[in-house]
């Protein structure tokens, strides 16, 4: 039986986020060129999105390109970025009747990329059978700065008071405030870390770490990341006992 077969399908998490990681090192492997890996990269993406859709998903958050990123040399940055325009067909997110968002701090993506972007966000806007989030020059310690700094303008201009400052402003003064918190997020490449990725959005999410390349990654290995999570107990702090109480 297939790991798809055996998903309890009134449990499938509402927003999944991913950490592509691995491109790399699935195209050193091969003796090819880093982007070889990227673009393979991409066509795992494009089978995961009708994956996602099938199985019920309704938000994936993907780690597409990372503060840190930039400091790759720059014909890999340059190709990230063609690879990018090259694949975002408004097309295929209209087939799917998926809407588009992006967070990050997008001032540093070339205009020429970010014009397809934009079109592709507005012209998806109404649809909401897939939301897919595209983490964009991204990173949580920025957006995280940024959310302190409006925070601290409406405190300086005396909108708010220090005292009255809350877990919900700051979460809806960050960039995936239109979003609940991720249930599962999955980092494939066989690294155990998060990378300064969703940090306060993922407090209590349940992490599945792959060592498949995400190259290699496909809808099997997805469902496989959503069983686990089905099969884990989510106790938000609370005991075992606790939990078991609340679910009578
Ligand atoms: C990490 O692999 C992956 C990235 C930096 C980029 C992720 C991007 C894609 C999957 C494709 C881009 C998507 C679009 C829509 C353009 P790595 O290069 O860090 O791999 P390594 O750790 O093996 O070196």
């Amino acid at each position: 039986m297939t790991y798809q077969e055996r998903l309890d399908k009134d449990r499938i998490p509402n927003h999944v986020a991913i950490i592509m990681d691995g491109n790399g090192r699935w195209a050193k492997e091969r003796g090819l060129e880093r982007t070889a890996g990227h673009a393979k990269g991409v066509e795992v993406l494009r089978n995961l999105l009708l994956g996602g859709i099938k199985i019920g998903i309704r938000y994936l958050t993907l780690y597409t390109f990372s503060t840190e990123n930039w400091n790759r040399p720059d014909e890999e940055v340059y190709n990230l970025m063609q690879l990018l325009f090259d694949n975002l067909e408004e097309e295929m997110f209209i087939r799917n009747e998926t809407r588009l968002h992006v967070i990050g701090d997008t001032s540093k993506i070339p205009s020429w990329v970010m014009e397809k972007v934009n079109h592709c966000v507005e012209n998806t806007k109404h649809f909401d059978r897939l939301h897919l989030v595209m983490a964009l020059s991204y990173s949580s310690r920025w957006e995280i700065t940024d959310a302190v700094r409006t925070i601290s303008k409406k405190v300086a201009n005396g909108e708010i008071k220090a005292e009255d400052i809350n877990e919900d402003m700051i979460s809806q003064a960050l960039s995936t405030n239109f979003v609940a918190d991720p249930e599962l997020m999955i980092r494939t490449g066989g690294e155990i870390r998060l990378s300064n990725f969703l940090l306060w959005q993922s407090a209590y999410t349940e992490l599945y770490f792959s060592d498949t390349y995400w190259p290699d990654f496909n809808l099997e290995e997805l469902c496989k990341a959503v069983y686990y999570y089905q099969h884990r107990e989510r106790r938000f702090g609370l005991t075992g006992e606790q939990v078991e109480q609340s679910i009578k």
